[in-house]
């Protein structure tokens, strides 16, 4: 079939890379896609959030299937543009979305399935002093949710109770605009946390893909300013079996569950951000609706079962027995980002060195391909090296390798990826 794929980060790398590798895969378009996409299809000028001008382009290309990389257009709704159109979208409806779109309604479907999580209460202008009663009743450090999309930034954790009176009151002045008209705050949890994976039937199906570990702090050791994420480790050391059943079974089946219960339409990818906390309990940080960057680029290698089968089968509302099966080797992503990220940087610096090593593959990320085959940075996450063998620290030893080779002006990475887990 041919597919069309949405996104342009390190993310949509990694799934073009699986999608074409399918036997099933005919033509694949990346829209927009970035320096690195181009070697597993053709990247097509079009914005993820047009969903005319996507219209068109299925028509006219044969489109049977879109495959969605980041939150934006599914919070947009465009699994319900597509509904009477037989293109598949993989997927949740827009409903489906807000489970990331909004952190009370995330919190409130938690509620309702007794899925584990913090607990908490929302506000809005008009309940602003309860809010701080309510903060009273809570031990530091405090945490407030912005409720909407705030692109990572959302959040904010705050040691004392004034500071964190305060903060309630600017977010809901409009710090981070609409989508802090609503707050959430919440118990804080102490623990660690890792990433679970999930393709959903929408109707009580699902397959539980490689989950992982993500890096998201600038500097080493876990410190600096929150950024999309570092690195990312697959599979993680202390997810162990007794972990993963708990997460199955109180935490993946009362969603899946719950979402085809309620009627909410949902057939594509479930992101379940998890903290383990004392007792070896999980518990649920947020869901995300979508894959997630970095953690693709060591799921999608450690996927042995056909990619374009699983998300087919998903987008059709049943999985059948279609497998996901998992590699029992490790994979270990380190990020290679722009001199200054998160914060200011400078892009169209040329890169260097060798992107096609033997033994790592290199994710592009935010690069663009120039008409005489250069490749120049364009974002702030560049290059996400991945490696597999069958110990992590090797995979690991392998991607730094790799990075040795690559060169572009005040390029930085973090050197202690997976340190935290695997020394
Ligand atoms: P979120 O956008 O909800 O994933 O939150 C961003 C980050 O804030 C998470 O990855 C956690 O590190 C941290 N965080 C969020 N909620 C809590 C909580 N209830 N307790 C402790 N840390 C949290
Ligand atoms: N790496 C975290 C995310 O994709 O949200």
């Amino acid at each position: 079939m041919n597919i069309l794929l949405l996104g342009s980060g390190g993310r949509e790398c990694a799934l073009a890379k699986k999608l074409s590798e399918s036997r099933r895969c005919e033509k694949l378009f990346i829209a927009p896609g970035n320096g690195g996409t181009s070697r597993y299809g053709v990247n097509v000028a079009l914005s993820p959030l047009d969903f005319k001008a996507i219209e068109d382009f299925v028509a006219i290309n044969d489109i049977e299937m879109i495959v969605v990389g980041n939150e934006d257009p599914l919070v947009a709704g465009i699994y319900d543009y597509f509904k009477q159109h037989p293109v598949l979208v993989v997927g949740p409806s827009g409903e489906g979305a807000r489970l990331e779109g909004s952190k009370d309604y995330a919190k409130r479907f938690m509620e309702r399935h007794d899925i584990p999580t913090a607990a908490y209460r929302s506000f809005t202008a008009e309940t602003v002093e309860e809010g701080c009663r309510f903060l009273e009743s809570l031990k530091p450090p405090y945490v407030l949710k912005a409720d909407g999309l705030a692109a990572g930034k959302g959040v904010l954790i705050i040691p004392t109770l004034d500071e964190a009176c305060a903060a309630l009151r600017e977010m809901l002045d409009g710090k981070f605009g609409a989508s802090s008209a609503t707050v959430v705050i919440e118990e804080f949890l102490s623990g660690i946390e890792c990433s679970v994976f999930v393709v959903t039937d929408g109707a009580g199906g699902y397959r539980i893909l490689p989950e992982a570990k993500d890096y998201k702090r600038i500097g080493e050791g876990d410190t600096g300013l929150n950024t999309g994420g570092m690195g990312a480790v697959s599979p993680v050391p202390f997810a162990d079996a007794e972990f993963m059943r708990k997460v199955e079974e109180r935490i993946i089946r009362p969603t899946v569950e719950g979402l085809a219960e309620e009627g909410i339409v949902y057939r594509g990818f479930i992101f379940l951000g998890l903290i383990k906390v004392e007792g070896n309990e999980p518990m649920v940080i947020e869901y995300n609706v979508r894959m997630g960057d970095p953690e693709t680029e060591v799921v999608m290698p450690r996927l042995k079962s056909d990619l374009v089968d699983l998300l087919e089968a998903a987008a059709r509302g049943n999985l059948g027995n279609v497998p996901a099966e998992h590699d029992p080797r490790a994979a270990v992503t380190v990020m290679a980002v722009s001199g200054g990220y998160p914060e200011a940087y400078a892009k169209g610096y040329e890169i260097s060195g060798n992107l096609t090593p033997e033994n790592s593959v290199v994710f592009h990320a935010g690069t663009t391909e120039t008409p005489d085959g250069r490749v120049l940075t364009s974002g702030g996450r560049v290059l996400a090296v991945t490696s597999m063998a069958d110990d992590a620290r090797a995979a690991r030893a392998l991607s730094y390798k790799a990075l040795e080779d690559i060169k572009f002006k005040d390029m930085y990475f973090r050197r202690d990826i997976g340190k935290d887990i695997l020394d």
